[in-house]
């Protein structure tokens, strides 16, 4: 049950991490003060603070949050209150030492840092259940009180940990999944370099090892250490719904591509409020691209429903190798951007920069500087334009576009051995996203994994993309074909279907879980290696090229796009096209059957673009708003039969689009309403929020 809309009272909630026990108490005072010059609506209180409330295991010190709480209540901040398990106080280490997580190759990971607990540990579970009991038993019915904060980005530091509890606990876990332990020697094949287990108790994490580890036991231990921090959450979860039933609960994921621990499809189940932290990482060719992608990811996890931007940055960061500082506009850009997909919520860590401790270099609301600087002046311009959102609020985003993503597909494509190490899972995924941005399509990153009870339904959408797909269970698979049925486009790209969830080879021929649907099939696979570029014939587009990947592919039901001109498998086609159904080869669009492409190498961006404008024009798919300059972000949200366009120009030039309506960021009328203008122009580097006049926003076919 999702409870996002009793989240935070009205509007786009503006605020960020809160940790008052940093400073004096008079800072407070002042604290607050410019939370309201700056519209601060919320914040996430005390996530690190277990060490402030529990000094020592038998002293408690609320007085302090009491305060807090009361004084941000004056305020009218409402409070996202943690129950600040994240990291366990120095005591707790000492006196539990067993607690601390321990890397493959059994180094100990010792207190100093944060997050030093060990995933598995019931001692861990004990005290943090009773450190949730008191915070929430003490605040329950405390005014400020408005969404509970579990722990902060679980498995953020501390997995994989390969202690001898997580040992126990992984035993545990298999045999609950395979019944007893021929399973576990079927699904890990273990008949293979003589690794037969004849007892459970024979069973270890994957440590450090001569060579390459068993994939399955690699596989099911990632499994493994996502279900046991699911488990430390769902315990915390457990108290809280107990406590106060109607007070939504959440912790923050980190649904950005460089962390990769946690099977967030199957965590989603268990949050009232998805809420996700983004930092951009400057060192990306286009920060902005991943960005995009993130957000459409995380709206994909919260089923489509707004979600929460609890934490990003004001400006640099501090655990990259440079640090790059945003300039003027950019934290709007980014902000509105993640509205622009979905988001509710515009957090950020934290709200006063640090003066001490690992994180001073970080940026904040309140910058070191004060408040007589340009961040300071771009916050609370920022918390201006977010309160002029409030109407945004609850709405969705427009797509028509999905493209699948699956943590085990990741766990398993991205392991040793396998026929190439340049196949990087979430690369052709980025590819085809970034080539729908640049067209200004809009796609949902739907996430798909074992592990949850109900199998996404695709048939809503027209295009379904399916990258790199290495893992592909049954009802993956079932669920592509449905939407194949149903008359959507659906792409296929290499090293997709090959493998069932235990990393058993589908036999027969490749892609074994898609080989129907696509009409190919494939022999034997012919990687590449790094810099050589593979020529196709100028069918798909003159010049493109593919790298990485080839493959000896025939087709069995489908016609070739293009093929490959040199390399390993000259003449061979690189790109298919299976016609489904009724209109194929008669008219495009609406209406016309779909069909099943499959894309056998990786496409450079001139051929990429070539074949989803291909795609696209066959299935209906147009732009948000045509002919918008690459750079500029048009995204659309919808509630009823009210709609707001988002445009976000990262470009250096001023974009003008034919849209009319009010523009809820400059608070103009814009398009056919301003008759001086004509246009809606957006200025190099500017955002606009336009509620669209109602005759003019295009309703979605039914
Ligand atoms: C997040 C974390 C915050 C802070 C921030 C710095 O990962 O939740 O506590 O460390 O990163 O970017």
């Amino acid at each position: 049950m999702r409870k996002w809309r009793e989240w935070a009272g009205p509007g786009i909630a503006f605020g960020g991490d809160y940790n008052p026990e940093q400073w004096p108490r008079e800072t407070w005072d002042e604290d607050v003060v410019l939370m309201r010059e700056a519209g601060v609506t919320f914040v996430s209180l005390g996530i690190f603070s277990w060490s402030h409330l529990q000094p020592a295991p038998d002293r408690w010190e609320f007085g302090w949050l009491d305060d807090a709480m009361d004084l941000l209540h004056a305020n009218g901040v409402a409070v996202d209150l943690a129950t600040a398990t994240a990291s366990p106080p120095p005591w707790f280490s000492r006196r539990f030492p067993e607690t601390l997580p321990q890397r493959a190759d059994g180094t100990r990971l010792w207190q100093g840092s944060r997050q030093a607990w060990c995933p598995s540990s019931t001692v861990f579970t004990e005290h943090a259940t009773a450190l949730a009991e008191k915070v929430a038993t003490r605040y329950a019915d405390h005014p400020a009180l408005t969404m509970w904060h579990v722990s902060n980005e679980y498995g953020c530091h501390d997995v994989p940990c390969h202690c001898d509890t997580c040992a126990a606990a992984f035993r545990v876990w298999l045999l609950a999944r395979y019944g007893d332990l021929d399973g576990v020697n079927e699904a890990w094949g273990t008949a293979f370099w003589s690794q037969r287990y004849g007892e459970i108790e024979e069973i270890v994490p994957p440590r450090t090892v001569p060579t390459f580890a068993n994939p399955g036991q690699v596989l099911d231990y990632r499994r493994f250490q996502s279900d046991a921090l699911l488990g430390q959450y769902r315990a915390e979860l457990e108290v809280l719904r107990r406590v106060t039933p109607d007070v939504p609960v959440t912790t923050n994921f980190m649904t950005n591509d460089h962390f990769r621990h946690l099977d967030y499809a199957a965590w989603a189940e268990h949050v009232d409020v998805l809420s996700t932290d983004h930092y951009v990482v400057g060192a990306l060719a286009d920060p902005e691209a991943e960005l995009a992608f993130t957000a459409d990811h995380t709206r994909g996890l919260a089923g489509g429903d707004p979600w929460l931007l609890m934490e990003h940055s004001t400006s640099a960061v501090n655990w990259q190798p440079v640090n790059v500082a945003k300039r003027p506009g950019q934290m709007m850009r980014h902000s509105l951007g993640h509205v622009a997909r979905g988001a509710d919520a515009l957090g950020f860590f934290q709200w006063r920069a640090s003066r001490a401790g690992a994180e001073k270099y970080h940026s904040g609301l309140v910058p070191h500087a004060g408040t007589d600087s340009r961040l300071w002046r771009e916050v609370v311009e920022l918390g201006a334009v977010a309160g002029r959102l409030a109407e945004v609020r609850g709405s969705r985003v427009d797509a028509e576009v999905a493209l699948l993503w699956d943590h085990h597909a990741d766990w398993a494509c991205d392991q040793e051995a396998h026929p190439s190490a340049e196949v990087r899972y979430g690369a052709v995924a980025h590819d085809l996203h970034a080539s729908l941005r640049r067209q200004g399509v809009t796609v949902d990153v739907v996430p798909v994994s074992d592990a949850v009870t109900t199998t996404p339904d695709l048939t809503g959408y027209r295009v379904v993309l399916v990258p790199t797909l290495y893992l592909t269970s049954d009802a993956t698979a079932a669920a592509v074909q449905a939407a194949a049925d149903a008359g959507a486009h659906v792409v296929v790209t290499y090293f997709s279907g090959i493998v069932d969830e235990r990393d058993h080879v589908r036999l027969g021929g490749y892609p074994g879980a898609f080989r129907d649907l696509l009409g190919v099939r494939v022999e034997e696979f012919a990687p590449v290696l790094p810099g050589v570029s593979l020529r196709l014939d100028g069918r798909l587009v003159a010049g493109a090229h593919g790298t990485t990947w080839a493959e000896d592919l025939t087709c069995t039901d489908a016609e070739a796009v293009t093929s490959f001109v040199d390399g390993p498998v000259p003449g061979v086609p690189a790109v298919t096209r299976r016609g489904l159904g009724g209109g194929e080869g008669e008219g495009t669009g609406a209406g016309a059957g779909g069909a099943a492409w499959y894309v056998a190498t990786r496409l450079d961006p001139s051929g990429t673009d070539a074949l989803t404008s291909r795609v696209l024009a066959e299935a209906g798919v147009a732009p948000v708003v045509p002919d918008v300059p690459v750079g500029v972000d048009v995204t659309r949200r919808r509630d009823g039969d009210r709609s707001w366009l988002f445009v976000v120009n990262h470009t250096d030039a001023e974009v003008t689009l034919d849209v009319s309506g009010h523009d809820l960021v400059t608070q103009r009328a814009v398009g056919a309403a301003d008759e001086a203008a004509g246009l809606l122009r957006v200025a190099a580097g500017g955002c606009a929020v336009v509620r669209e006049a109602r005759d003019e926003a295009v309703a979605p076919e039914a």
